[in-house]
């Protein structure tokens, strides 16, 4: 009897240390805001659309955006954060090279507002970021998945850290050395990689592969077309180059075809094929026949990466405005 009774107040107090434990980080799950805000994810929707029906090269800015959420500090939304009198000592992350090339933020703070109408102080700008991925993917003829929600905000952004983001011009150890600290694997990797699908990019993102002969990760025709596009110096601000040539607003799998066919725009995109793993993935999703694979793969990895945690200080909440934190 006594031994059964301490037997249980060992399994009693694990399951309260678990429970300590598991309520220091947020725990996410699909429809978090289904009784506090049912019309949350139909709001974010409508206005997507809405935005994505006039301006459809946003859908690659509105995904790229949960990205450079996810990766630094984890989602909380640190992204959206603009520089204020009190914090105007660190630069903050939006400030940072590598955000030089977001776009989107003026259409997450006006989700923002919507959903302040809707439900005020219910719905956290991280969790607004995962849901404008999907439905941005799913607007553009990718798939949908059921995003997981319940994140919170932090108050933190600091562009130092933007340092976890790994450069276009990456390496293949380097890009899964930076998935793996964030618990992805090669699979994330070229899956999210796909994402390269939608979007364009600046010149300068890329300019590393112009203008070097015998460039042997570069097929020579593509390589003279970016040349050509890219030859002005400097650049003109709004040159861009589509991502994936030809389906640069279609979602599907021309990113792999590319890829396969040497012309990753990005270092970081043609050393897909230096890993015997992620090389296999980019060979087969060329052939174009596996698109639902592709689809669900896709849906899996960005629940991954929307589970990357934050890095929490005790300060988390749900911002009312997206460019700030709460006074
Ligand atoms: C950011 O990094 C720079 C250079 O390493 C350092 O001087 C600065 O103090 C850092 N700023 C913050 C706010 O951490
Ligand atoms: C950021 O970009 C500026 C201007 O292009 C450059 O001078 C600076 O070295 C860059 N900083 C880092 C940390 O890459
Ligand atoms: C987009 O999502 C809808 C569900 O809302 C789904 O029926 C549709 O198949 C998705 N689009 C694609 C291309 O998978
Ligand atoms: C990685 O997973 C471990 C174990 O679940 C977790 O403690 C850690 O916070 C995760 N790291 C990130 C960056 O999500």
């Amino acid at each position: 009897m006594g031994s059964r009774t301490g037997l249980l107040a060992i399994l009693v107090t694990c399951a309260i240390a678990s429970l300590l434990s598991s309520s220091a980080q947020a725990q996410l799950k699909v429809g978090y805001y289904r009784e506090t805000c049912y019309k949350a994810e139909h709001i974010v929707r409508q206005e997507v659309a809405s935005v994505l029906s006039v301006m459809p090269k946003l859908a690659g800015s509105l995904l790229r955006l949960h990205f450079h959420d996810c990766f630094v500090r984890g989602c909380d939304g640190s992204i959206l954060l603009d520089s204020t009198d009190n914090n105007d000592i660190t630069i903050v992350e939006k400030k940072a090279n590598t955000s030089a090339s977001l776009r989107g933020f003026d259409v997450i703070d006006s989700i923002k507002e919507k959903l302040e109408e809707a439900c005020p102080g219910t719905v956290s700008c991280a969790d607004i970021l995962a849901i404008v991925a999907r439905d941005a993917v799913n607007l553009s003829g990718g798939p949908f998945w059921q995003v997981q929600t319940g994140r919170l905000d932090g108050r933190i952004s600091n562009a130092n850290d933007t340092k976890d983001l790994p450069p276009p011009d990456s390496d293949i150890e380097q890009l899964q050395a930076a998935f793996a600290v964030k618990n992805l694997t090669r699979k994330d990797l070229v899956v999210l990689s796909g994402a390269h699908t939608i979007g364009f990019s600046h010149c300068d993102t890329f300019r590393d592969r112009l203008h070097t002969s015998g460039n042997e990760q570069l097929d020579p025709a593509y390589q003279n077309e970016l040349e050509a596009k890219c030859r002005a110096q400097p650049v003109a601000a709004d040159a861009t180059v589509q991502m994936a040539p030809k389906s640069s607003q279609r979602f599907d799998t021309g990113y792999y075809w590319n890829v396969a066919h040497r012309r990753g725009l990005f270092r970081s995109d043609a050393v897909l094929l230096a890993d015997d793993f992620t090389a296999a993935y980019v060979q087969r999703h060329a052939t174009g026949r596996l698109v639902h694979e592709f689809f669900a793969d896709f849906g899996e990895a960005m629940v991954n990466m929307g589970s990357i945690q934050p890095a929490t200080t005790g300060g988390e909440e749900v911002r009312r405005k997206c460019s700030v934190v709460n006074s």
